[in-house]
């Protein structure tokens, strides 16, 4: 059948466009995109390549993880989405971009994608865990799996973010519930409003499971002018990165003053300055040790198997583990970072570094190329550290040789 034809051409398609670079797109060519002069048929032609670009690019990767995982249920599910997804693009190279039947019918087949890859997270997650119950795990799989997942995440952010702008713009209706927005972009982010309204709904949350909340100190510096700090950003992005930190800033903070009858304020600072606009979020929770805060980010370490039901429930603002790791991704996505500063015994600030500039503001994309390949192929060596041995040693074992 023809469908059967175009699946097994699909690797043939995957090495064709996985030889091109994905092309990052700065903030301002998203402006441009979803300006006035805006052209449909542009974003099409240049969607139609630059998809399949950056689905190839990352399906590569997904053929190098271990077998071990590749071959668990969720994973094959996972690639199976983006083997079909990437046909369906293919479907359009031979339309006619002046036909706008057509442009119409890709707007459609970008929503059906968007939808067919909403559990991607959640789905590959499970697969890490099949793959954690079933084998004994090695250092050095886990760090291909860490970077593996950080670039797949990584693109899968980036691939939603082209396909939100084409269809919020051209889907034909202005935005009601936004009407300055561009896409997904707000060229006046007010980032003290989305720290609010990202506090308000972990409070929320919070309130309801633990029915106390603590309180938001904010403040802001903006060393241009005395104004609210304001930014060209993705909102949502921004919300995202600041519901995560806001909610392990709360769970922190009333596990450690569960027999208080007050509790200490989270404090934000918003900050403007020239090249960064950063946002600090402080806590007096208790604090991480030092040696923990690496693997907060890890994602073999966060999915520990499901407790056994009735031995230990977990916290109820706390999920999968991903909160951290994902909201870094969000942070790095357009230059920026997002790190912890804990003292263990005290509390965290975390902070996130966004670029103040649009003209920063370019995606950071995972190319496949030999230096990634590479970095899938690197092999257990023995360590350049000595290992610190637990017992003191015994000096009286150490006779001098006559
Ligand atoms: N501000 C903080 N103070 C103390 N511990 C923290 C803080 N932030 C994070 N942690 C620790 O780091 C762990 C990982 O955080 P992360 O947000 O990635 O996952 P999670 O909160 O466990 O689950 P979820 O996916 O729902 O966010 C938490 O479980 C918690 O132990
Ligand atoms: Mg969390």
């Amino acid at each position: 059948s023809s469908l059967k034809w175009k699946i097994l051409n699909v690797p043939k398609h995957i090495e064709h466009f996985s030889k091109f670079s994905p092309s990052p797109l700065s903030m301002k060519q998203f402006l441009d995109f979803g300006s006035i002069n805006a052209c449909e048929k542009t974003s099409f032609v240049f969607l139609r390549q630059e998809l399949p670009v950056r689905l190839s690019n990352i399906m590569k990767e997904i053929n190098l993880l271990p077998d071990r995982l590749l071959t668990t249920p969720s994973v094959q599910m996972v690639q199976s989405w983006y083997i079909q997804s990437l046909m369906e693009i293919l479907d359009f190279l031979d339309k006619n971009p002046d036909d706008y039947k057509v442009l119409g019918e890709f707007v459609d087949a970008l929503v059906t994608i968007r939808n067919r890859h909403n559990d991607v997270v959640p789905t590959m997650a499970q697969g890490i865990i099949e793959y954690k119950e079933a084998f004994a795990q090695d250092l050095v799989t886990n760090q291909n799996i860490q970077y593996f997942l950080d670039r797949f995440y990584l693109s899968r952010i980036s691939i939603r973010m082209l396909i939100n702008q084409h269809t919020l713009i051209f889907d034909g209706s202005a935005n009601p519930v936004h009407p300055n927005t561009i896409g997904s972009i707000d060229p006046h982010c007010q980032v003290g409003d989305v720290v609010q309204d990202a506090f308000h709904s972990a409070k929320m949350l919070c309130d309801q499971y633990y029915l106390r909340s603590p309180d938001l100190i904010l403040q802001e510096m903006n060393k241009k002018k005395n104004l609210p700090v304001s930014m060209v950003y993705v909102p949502s992005h921004l919300y995202h990165m600041l519901f995560e930190l806001f909610k392990n800033a709360m769970r922190a903070t009333i596990e450690t003053h569960e027999n208080s009858n007050n509790l200490p304020p989270i404090q934000v600072m918003v900050s403007l300055g020239g090249e960064d606009m950063s946002i600090k979020v402080s806590d007096k929770g208790g604090g991480v040790p030092f040696r923990r805060i690496e693997n907060l980010f890890s994602y073999m370490y966060s999915t520990a198997p499901a407790p056994q039901i009735g031995e230990y429930t977990r916290p109820p603002l706390a999920g999968f583990g991903y909160g951290l790791p994902i909201s870094r991704l969000y942070a790095k996505y357009f230059q920026g970072d997002l790190q912890l500063y804990s003292m263990e015994g005290h509390g965290t600030d975390a902070v996130i570094y966004l670029k103040a500039l649009s003209t920063d503001s370019i995606e950071r994309l995972p190319v496949y190329n030999t230096t990634a390949l590479k970095n899938y192929k690197v092999s257990q060596e023995a360590d350049d550290w000595c290992i610190p041995s637990k017992e003191p040693l015994d000096l009286r074992n150490y006779k001098v040789a006559k």
